[in-house]
């Protein structure tokens, strides 16, 4: 299997497609299969109207690419758009190195992961990047109105925010920054109880909670999660109250435009009472952060007058 990656500007977004290696199919073949807009006309090599880059997504070397054997129609044409170089040609011809651009239409998928980018029809619009549902909900750009979306969301955010905090304390503690994993344990624990607050909520209303299938947000966090992907041992307890603060505060802003922007009174009250449940945590870490600003700079303090002394 090979993944084939397609960029374009006239693309909303990339799109990934999986080819079967040993189909000796060309990257053009694999673009019409899926409805990838690149242009073409001849699909001989002559007329340059499928020209694309290709970029190896893991190649350590120039040599661990698969060779290649350019054809004289490819090479002449590219020759032509100047697209290919002294140098590539003589890659091409001596080590068997595909140049960076090729023809799609003579281009064959190997057994290799490829990025496929090009211009496409020029006469066509640029695409605006595709924002997912989620993600303009993410941003309070798209009112939710009905209480099972608002419930689906919810459940997604905090069940995400749950595992997340999880994660980062387990890795706190095998880490031996037990006083940091606590507080992580600790911010799961209020994520589980919004949970089961939401799933309970939802049961009620319907067995199937809507979760948008879109429900993909920006960079795949949920407002909630911090921006500590993986867990540092070496983490402060003050950098780690920091990032939860930073999370938290979204989750907070989260549900405060949905109660702003909904139409809904029974979503606004969802919203605001979540809202205010994510705000109490928000006081909890503010103040923890102040006492430990505090705990920092008096133990600075006392540094310092024991070094006068
Ligand atoms: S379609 Fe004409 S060169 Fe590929």
């Amino acid at each position: 299997m090979a993944n084939v990656t397609f960029s374009s500007p006239r693309m909303a977004k990339d799109i990934t497609v999986y080819a079967i290696a040993g189909d000796r199919g060309t990257i053009l073949a694999l673009a019409k299969e899926h409805n990838i807009p690149i242009p073409f006309d001849c699909q001989d090599g002559n007329c340059g109207s499928c020209l694309v880059e290709v970029s190896h997504i893991y190649a350590p070397t120039k040599y661990s690419k698969y060779g290649i054997a350019l054809t004289e129609e490819e090479k002449e044409t590219l020759r032509q758009l100047g697209k290919i170089s002294r140098e590539e040609i003589y890659e091409a011809e001596v080590n068997d190195m595909p140049p960076r651009y090729r023809l799609a239409c003579q281009c064959f998928v190997r057994n290799e992961d490829i990025m496929v980018s090009f211009v496409g029809d020029e006469t066509l619009p640029v695409e605006k990047p595709h924002i997912t549902r989620a993600a303009k909900i993410f941003k309070g750009g798209i009112r939710v109105e009905t209480v099972d979306e608002f419930l689906g969301y919810a459940v997604k955010i905090e069940e995400d925010a749950a595992d997340h905090f999880y994660g980062l304390a387990e890795g706190m503690k095998e880490g031996g920054n037990a006083e940091v994993a606590k507080l992580f344990y600790q911010l799961a624990g209020f994520s589980r109880l919004h949970l089961k607050e939401a799933k309970d909520r939802a049961s009620k209303l319907d067995a199937d909670v809507v979760i948008p299938p879109d429900y993909v947000w920006p960079d795949q966090a949920t407002p909630e999660r911090t921006s500590m992907m993986a867990a540092d041992p070496a983490i402060t307890k003050l950098e780690a109250l920091k990032a939860a603060l930073v999370g938290e505060r979204r989750g907070y802003e989260f549900y405060l435009a949905i109660a702003e922007t909904t139409g809904n009174p029974e979503v606004r009250d969802l919203a605001k009472s979540f809202a205010r449940e994510e705000s109490e945590h928000l006081k909890i870490i503010e103040a923890s952060v102040t006492r430990e600003e505090w705990l920092i700079s008096t133990a600075g303090m006392a540094d310092e007058a024991t070094a006068a002394q």
